[in-house]
């Protein structure tokens, strides 16, 4: 059966994830989470003191230690999807802190940022069978990809989704807090000039505000067989 590429785009926490991983589980396809790479990003430069705490924005930094960070995933096997890893570290939970939510989206606006991990995504999904979530993915990283998603929810329905993952962590964070960070950052991500969040020409509208993760899968799934993607050439 020939592979095909499966770009999701969509707003902040709206089950992209949870779908891309589900979905790359059942046809043995490999996972990205483009958004993970920029958290990475952001999460070295903190590291560093160059972004967050109160610093102003210096662009021109950023952009020089930017050879200096080596983004890879690994496969976990009891998870079931690839883990980010930072400089060969597992940085899994450290990027989805809400200090690096608050400084991710300045960061992935710049220019040269983009321009790295779009070249390292092309080349993650360059043999197809690829499941790959983000912003951008279906305009510029494979703007000729098989089936591409867009996604979309009520806004207080991924709050409340987002409230009870961090704290289900420990993040002890305020109902308004997140739904803050969300409406930043949808708007920073769609206002942005380089590769702004739109939904691509083709791509199908996938509302999960009322479905649970099974019944998109399912969604997904049909959408593939009636759309007879896999013998699409
Ligand atoms: O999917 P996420 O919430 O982990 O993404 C974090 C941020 O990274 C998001 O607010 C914008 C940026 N991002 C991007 O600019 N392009 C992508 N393809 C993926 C994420």
């Amino acid at each position: 059966m020939n592979q095909i590429t499966i770009a999701i785009d969509g707003y902040s926490s709206c089950g992209k994830s949870t779908l891309a991983k589900a979905l790359a589980v059942k046809l043995g396809y490999k996972y990205v989470d483009t958004g993970a790479m920029y958290r990475c990003t952001t999460y070295y430069l903190m590291q560093k003191d160059i972004v967050g705490n109160g610093k102003i924005f210096n662009a021109e930094q950023i952009i020089k230690e930017l050879e200096h960070i080596v983004i890879t995933f690994q496969y976990n096997p009891t998870l079931r999807f690839s883990e980010a890893y930072l400089n060969q570290v597992n940085v899994e939970k450290e990027i989805r802190q809400m200090p690096v939510s608050e400084n991710v989206s300045k960061v992935s606006a710049l220019k040269e940022v983009r321009q790295k991990m779009v070249s390292l995504q092309k080349l993650m999904g360059k043999n197809k069978g690829v499941v790959m979530e983000g912003r951008d993915i279906g305009t510029a990283v494979f703007p000729n990809a098989e089936l591409k998603l867009f996604m979309t929810a009520d806004i207080d329905v991924r709050v409340q989704r987002r409230y009870d993952e961090l704290h289900s962590k420990g993040t002890m964070i305020s109902y308004d807090e997140v739904k803050k960070n969300l409406q930043e950052r949808d708007f920073d991500d769609t206002n942005r000039k380089e590769n702004p969040l739109v939904k691509a020409s083709d791509a199908i509208i996938l509302d999960n505000s009322d479905l649970n993760p099974q019944q998109q899968l399912d969604f997904v799934l049909r959408l593939i067989d009636d759309l007879q993607l896999f013998k699409a050439k």
